[in-house]
């Protein structure tokens, strides 16, 4: 792992670009997807591979378990392709790269994955993704996130070999995304270039990308959630994920996402519901090492006037939330007596978090729990 190298895919973007999959000169592809996905675009896909054998694995499921990854790899370790093609949201790519990882490497299990070990992955296929929603970024990313099955805990994991060779960024996928899924996916964007460009390993290259992509956020995400059909908006906003994956990528995301990830655990809300709620509290907790980058993104977004900069980005924040019809506190969306029954639970998640250690202030277990209580409650974190 190395914080001082950037890794890209060639990535192709705009519209139309999915027809360069009629370059690919591979003979035997193995598509990773969903269902809904490939009822969406399977025919459009598979009318570019006439000529080429496939194999296409469609039990992913949103937030994917160790188990589907794991059978995914068997499957491919039995067709032997020389290309795996990841088509779909990011639960489709995350399990794409761990499918990738366990065919090339039959000696492995999935938790055998790890950004410091180098595995000469590549040496049987090619790797691409193709995202067709808006949000994680997962495409250009070394990191994946696994379900683990049993206890229900999202876990990360990661190899910088997981970056596949090729992406294709085309806009007419998310297109037909509803508005929920349009906001959902988009503001887990915006965390991530938030908390990337907050983060002590943000430099030159991620703050380009991160603060660029909050620009396209802020402007865009609401016309894309309003109006699906409004080309331009699903573009930027398309653009925007993919860049903030670059940029959190290569600095990092925080607790956000730690909190995100435990919420997502235990109450099941999506990924960009459960780490927007968050960002409000965890942008106000992080204020006191923070604050300068806060001013930054105010002035990316031609705020230059700010006299308390951490509290006009939150009602920003906030605001674009409730634009896009998101939740702002937990007790919107989380009754009291689930909430009771469960926080322990919670606790117990997000202390283990392994983005807890990149936040850029230290968070201890007294600080999550007093942090998930201002979250339920709509308060504002003061500490
Ligand atoms: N690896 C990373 O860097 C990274 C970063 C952030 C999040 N994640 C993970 O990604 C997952 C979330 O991914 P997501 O937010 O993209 O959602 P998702 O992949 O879980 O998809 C959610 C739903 O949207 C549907 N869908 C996808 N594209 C669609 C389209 N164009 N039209 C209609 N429906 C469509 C899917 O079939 C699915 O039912 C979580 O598991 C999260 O932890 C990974
Ligand atoms: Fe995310």
């Amino acid at each position: 792992m190395a914080f001082n190298r950037i890794k890209i895919p060639v990535i192709y973007h705009g519209k139309g670009t999915l027809k360069e999959l009629k370059s690919f000169r591979h003979q035997r592809i193995f598509i990773v997807t969903d269902k809904t996905i490939w009822e969406l675009f399977g025919k459009k896909i598979s009318k570019y591979f006439k000529k080429q054998e496939i194999m296409v694995f469609d039990e992913v499921e949103p937030d994917p378990t160790d188990t589907i990854i794991t059978k995914g790899g068997d499957l491919a370790r039995e067709f032997k392709p020389d290309l795996i093609l990841g088509i779909g949201g990011g639960s489709v790519l995350d399990a794409a790269k761990g499918i990738f990882f366990l065919y090339e490497r039959e000696d492995k299990t999935l938790y055998d994955m790890s950004p410091f070990t180098f595995f000469k992955l590549g040496k049987k296929s090619k790797f691409a993704l193709i995202p067709t929603t808006s949000g994680t970024g997962s495409e250009n990313t070394w990191g994946i996130v696994v379900t683990k099955t049993g206890t229900g805990q999202k876990v990360p994991l990661g190899s910088y070999e997981v970056i596949p060779s090729t992406v294709i960024l085309d806009p007419n996928l998310p297109l037909g995304m509803p508005p929920k899924l349009t906001a959902e996916t988009g503001i887990d964007a915006l965390v991530h270039a938030v908390e990337a460009e907050i983060n002590a390993l943000n430099n030159d290259f991620t703050e380009a990308l991160n603060l660029h992509a909050i620009k396209l956020l802020f402007k865009y995400l609401p016309v894309a959630v309003q109006d699906g059909s409004n080309e331009e908006a699903r573009q930027k906003v398309h653009n925007a994920a993919s860049l903030a994956g670059i940029g959190f990528a290569n600095s990092s995301c925080g607790i956000a996402h730690s909190c995100g990830h435990s919420l997502g655990g235990v109450f099941h809300f999506s990924h960009g519901i459960s780490v927007g709620v968050m960002l409000p509290y965890i942008l106000e907790f992080n204020k006191p090492e923070c604050e300068n980058k806060y001013i930054d993104i105010l002035e990316a977004l031609n705020v230059t006037d700010s006299k308390d900069p951490t509290a006009q980005l939150v009602m920003m924040v906030k605001d674009l939330l409730k634009t896009v019809n998101l939740p702002t506190s937990l007790k919107e969306i989380i009754s009291e007596a689930d909430w009771k029954k469960n926080f322990e639970k919670l606790i117990e998640f997000v202390v283990t978090d392994q983005l807890n250690a990149f936040n850029p202030r230290a968070a201890e277990e007294e600080d999550f729990r007093k942090i998930f209580q201002y979250a339920y409650e709509e308060k504002s974190v003061d500490w």
